[in-house]
C-alpha cells in the first residue's frame, strides 16, 4: 500500500486578530415604527435592541467582508501575502457563484488563496472558525480568514414585524495561525434537522421565523452545547472571562448566561450585548461582539471567551477561544 506524505501539523492554534465593518445608516426602534405596527418600548422589552445598522446601496456581503477582514490582518500585524485561505460564512449572498470568498481574497490581495463560502447560517461564524482552525492545526493551511458577513436587508421582508425590527448588516473577521499551545479549543457543533421548518425562506424569498418556538429551543439547547464546547477544551465554567453567544435577541443571551451561572460561571463573567446597538447581524454578530468589547476595553488579550452560535437548520456551534 502507498503512503502518502502528510502535511506538517502545528501544535495549536489561536486568534491573531480581529475586524469587523457596519454600514454608515442608523435605523432607530422609533424610525421602524413609522413604517410598521411597533414602538421603542416594545422592542427594547422583547428584544433589547435600542438602533442597528443597514447597508447602503454600496454595501455588499463581499463589501463589508473586505472590510473587517482587512481589518483583522491588519490588527494581526500580518499582510494579505502572510496568509493563503479565506472562508466566508453567509446566507445573505445575492447569486450562490461566484461565491463571495474568492472575491474577498482578490480584492484583499490574498493571491491564489483557498476561498469558499460557508452556510450554517447564524452559527456560520463558528462553523468557520472551527474549519479553519482545523486547516491550520493539519498544515493544510498556514493562516486562514474567517469572515462573517450578512446583508439580512435583502432577505428581510420591511413590512413584516417579527423580522424587520431583529435583523441588521454588518461583518466580522478574524485571522487564526499557529500556535505553540491550543488556544483554540475544538468545535462543539450539530444540528436539529427535525426543526427545519422553524426558520427558513418563503416563496417570496423574504426569511420568515416561527419566534416563540426559537426563542424556546434558543434559551433551552444552546447553554448545554456552551458547556459541552468548554468540556471539550478542558475547562469548566468558572473559567470563562467572557461570554459571546450569537446576538439573536438579548433575552436569549441572558438566559444563556444565567443557565451558565447556576453551572458555576463567574457573576462578573463579561456577557456580551452588542445586539443592543448592532441588532442581529447572523454570522457577523460573533465577531463583531469580540471587536467592539475589545475596543471598549471589557476583554483583554489572554482572557478565555466562550462562543456559541445557533440558528436557521436549526445549527449550533462553539468553542472557547484565548482572546488574541
Ligand atoms: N412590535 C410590537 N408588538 C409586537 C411585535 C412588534 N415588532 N411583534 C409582535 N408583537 C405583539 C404581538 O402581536 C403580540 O400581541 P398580543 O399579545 O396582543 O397578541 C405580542 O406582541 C406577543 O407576540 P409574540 O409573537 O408572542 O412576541 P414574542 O415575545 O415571542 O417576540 C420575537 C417575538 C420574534 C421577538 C421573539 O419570539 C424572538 O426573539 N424569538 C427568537 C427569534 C430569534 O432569535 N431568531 C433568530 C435566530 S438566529
Amino acid at each position: 500500500m502507498t503512503t502518502l506524505r502528510r502535511a506538517a501539523s502545528v501544535p495549536g492554534t489561536r486568534i491573531l486578530g480581529l475586524g469587523s465593518a457596519q454600514p454608515e445608516q442608523v435605523v432607530t426602534n422609533d424610525d421602524l415604527s413609522k413604517t410598521m405596527d411597533t414602538n421603542d418600548t416594545w422592542i427594547r422589552e422583547r428584544v433589547g435592541i435600542v438602533e442597528r445598522r443597514f447597508a447602503g446601496e454600496k454595501d455588499t456581503v463581499v463589501s463589508m467582508a473586505v472590510e473587517a477582514g482587512a481589518k483583522a490582518i491588519a490588527d494581526a500585524g500580518l499582510s494579505p501575502s502572510d496568509l493563503d485561505t479565506v472562508i466566508v460564512a453567509n446566507c445573505t449572498t445575492k447569486s450562490p457563484i461566484p461565491n463571495a470568498a474568492a472575491q474577498v481574497a482578490e480584492l484583499l490581495g490574498i493571491k491564489a488563496a483557498g476561498g469558499f463560502d460557508l452556510n450554517a447560517a447564524c452559527a456560520g461564524f463558528c462553523y468557520g472558525l472551527g474549519v479553519a482552525s482545523d486547516l491550520v492545526l493539519s498544515g493544510s493551511s498556514k493562516r486562514t480568514l474567517v469572515i462573517g458577513s450578512e446583508k439580512l436587508t435583502d432577505i428581510v421582508d420591511p413590512t413584516d414585524r417579527s423580522t424587520a425590527i431583529i435583523f441588521a448588516d454588518a461583518a466580522g473577521a478574524a485571522v487564526v495561525g499557529p500556535s505553540d499551545e491550543p488556544r483554540i479549543g475544538p468545535v462543539a457543533w450539530g444540528t436539529a434537522g427535525d426543526l427545519v421548518e422553524m426558520i427558513g425562506m418563503t416563496e417570496r424569498q423574504h426569511i420568515y421565523q416561527e419566534g416563540q418556538s426559537v426563542f424556546r429551543w434558543a434559551t433551552t439547547k444552546i447553554a448545554p452545547i456552551a458547556l459541552k464546547a468548554l468540556d471539550l477544551a478542558g475547562l469548566t465554567p468558572a473559567d470563562v472571562d467572557v461570554l459571546v453567544p450569537h446576538q439573536a435577541n438579548l433575552r436569549i443571551v441572558e438566559a444563556i448566561a444565567k443557565k451558565l451561572r447556576k453551572e458555576g460561571a463567574r457573576e462578573d463573567m463579561v456577557v456580551a450585548d452588542d445586539i443592543v446597538y448592532s441588532g442581529n447581524t447572523s454570522s457577523a454578530s460573533i465577531p463583531m461582539a469580540m471587536d467592539h468589547l475589545r475596543a471598549a476595553g471589557k476583554i483583554h488579550s489572554g482572557d478565555v471567551a466562550l462562543l456559541v452560535g445557533f440558528g436557521a437548520g436549526l445549527s449550533y456551534a462553539g468553542q472557547v477561544v484565548v482572546c488574541p
